[in-house]
């Protein structure tokens, strides 16, 4: 009893075995987007008829060859346009498909199927489909950072991490999205502490890669009309540069090959861009007081730096208080000067009352030759104090 279970166990192993054989596949990895070649052969002859299917769930016809043409009339509508074989290497023995714009339904087991008087050939293949993570932005907005990206396959994983390290789990949230394309978006916020110079990281992995966005904040710098920023030097290998104003407008961009490129509207103000991506500005005015945020990346990893400048107004627009103070004191002795000859040319008539107003007159100017002298001396210890 016990040794025909045994052998029915034995059958049952075998059966399991050959069925796994059989359906070995080899995993072809694809990109989302772009094209990919699912390789079979076969031997070598001239008539020779190549079926592929996708075969998961139900069978879907993906392309079909006989009589030395492609037979697409009953093509899956999924793969319209999207196939072809390769003409130059079917008399070689190879029946290898070429998929064009690979999708996340790709995704799939296929099934080339080759038949020739020589005889039958199956072969079985994984398509996998990947969409690697590709830009990832990281923002401040207030004390809350928020990294995200999109148009990944398949789910990412996203972590945080802070230099130094927090003693304190971070508030975080995260938050993933599915497209009609099947792709994820993601994107998670942190609320960090106030006035903490941490460099905060958020790392987005999934099966194909990982990328790494790295935020770290530059204090307030203070300056006149020409400055220097510098964008944190990685160790070299960045490919790419872009400098941003207020979030939104670029200023300059440069990738691995070009030049720089400053945009209209900041030709004035950039002097020059250095090697390691550090802007120097000049012709500043209060007008461009604002955020500056300089992004450097390369494959893995994209760091930015944010940095607030304030401009000050000083010289430019400012006059010299001296200047209208000497106005006024001009003005006030010409003043003197007329009242004093009109009062000079009244003589004769009544002495005395031509003696108390020329008095008066001359108390009233040194009066004022006194204000001024004051006015001045505090304008100009005010003028520098407000230069300091
Ligand atoms: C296939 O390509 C032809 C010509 O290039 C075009 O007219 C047709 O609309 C395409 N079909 C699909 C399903 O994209
Ligand atoms: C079949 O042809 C394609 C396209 O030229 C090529 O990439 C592939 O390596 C070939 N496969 C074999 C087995 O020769
Ligand atoms: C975290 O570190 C700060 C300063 O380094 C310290 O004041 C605080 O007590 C620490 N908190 C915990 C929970 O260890
Ligand atoms: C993010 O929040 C989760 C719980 O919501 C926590 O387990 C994790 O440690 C937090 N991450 C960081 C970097 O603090
Ligand atoms: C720079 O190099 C050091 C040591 O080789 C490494 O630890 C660090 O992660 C690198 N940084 C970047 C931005 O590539
Ligand atoms: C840039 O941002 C700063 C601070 O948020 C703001 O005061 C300034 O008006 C902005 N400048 C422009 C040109 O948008």
């Amino acid at each position: 009893m016990s040794g025909f279970n045994f052998s029915l166990f034995l059958t049952f192993v075998f059966v399991i075995c050959s069925t796994v054989q059989v359906k070995a596949e080899t995993e072809i990895f694809c990109i989302f987007m772009q094209r990919c070649i699912l390789p079979c052969s076969f031997q070598g002859s001239s008539d020779v008829f190549i079926h592929w299917f996708q075969t998961k769930t139900e069978s879907l016809r993906v392309h079909l060859y006989y009589n030395n043409m492609d037979q697409l009339g009953l093509q899956n509508q999924n793969f319209k346009n999207r196939t072809s074989l390769f003409q130059d290497q079917l008399s070689k023995g190879n029946a290898s498909l070429l998929l064009t714009g690979v999708k996340v339904e790709d995704q799939n087991i296929y099934r080339c199927y080759c038949s020739t008087i020589s005889g039958n050939k199956e072969t079985f293949l994984q398509l996998i489909v990947d969409a690697p993570v590709s830009d990832i932005r990281i923002h401040q907005d207030g004390n809350r950072i928020t990294c995200s990206s999109e148009g990944i396959y398949p789910q990412p994983e996203l972590t945080w991490s802070t230099e130094p390290p927090s003693n304190t789990t971070l508030q975080n949230r995260t938050t993933v999205h599915q497209t009609e394309e099947k792709l994820y978006d993601i994107s998670s916020s942190l609320t960090g502490p106030d006035g903490s110079d941490r460099i905060y990281s958020c790392t987005i992995r999934t099966r194909r890669n990982q990328r790494r966005a790295i935020l770290r904040q530059k204090s307030v710098i203070v300056s006149s009309r020409q400055t220097s920023l510098s964008c944190s030097a990685s160790n070299g290998s960045a490919s790419k540069l872009l400098w941003r104003f207020n979030h939104s407008q670029v200023i300059v961009s440069r990738s691995s090959q070009s030049r720089a490129t400053v945009t209209e509207e900041w030709k004035l103000h950039v002097k020059s861009v250095s090697e390691s991506g550090g802007l120097s500005l000049q012709d500043l005015s209060p007008q461009q007081g604002g955020i500056y945020i300089c992004e450097l990346s390369n494959e893995e990893e994209t760091l930015v730096t944010s940095t607030f400048l304030k401009v000050e107004d000083r010289g430019g627009t400012k006059r010299h208080p001296g200047v209208s103070m000497v106005v006024v004191a001009a003005a006030a002795v010409i003043l003197c000067v007329v009242l004093i000859r009109r009062s000079r040319n009244q003589k004769g008539q009544n002495t005395f009352l031509i003696d108390s107003k020329l008095n008066f007159f001359n108390q009233l100017c040194i009066m004022i030759f006194m204000t001024q002298i004051f006015l001045y001396l505090t304008g100009l210890q005010l003028y520098e104090e407000a230069t300091r």
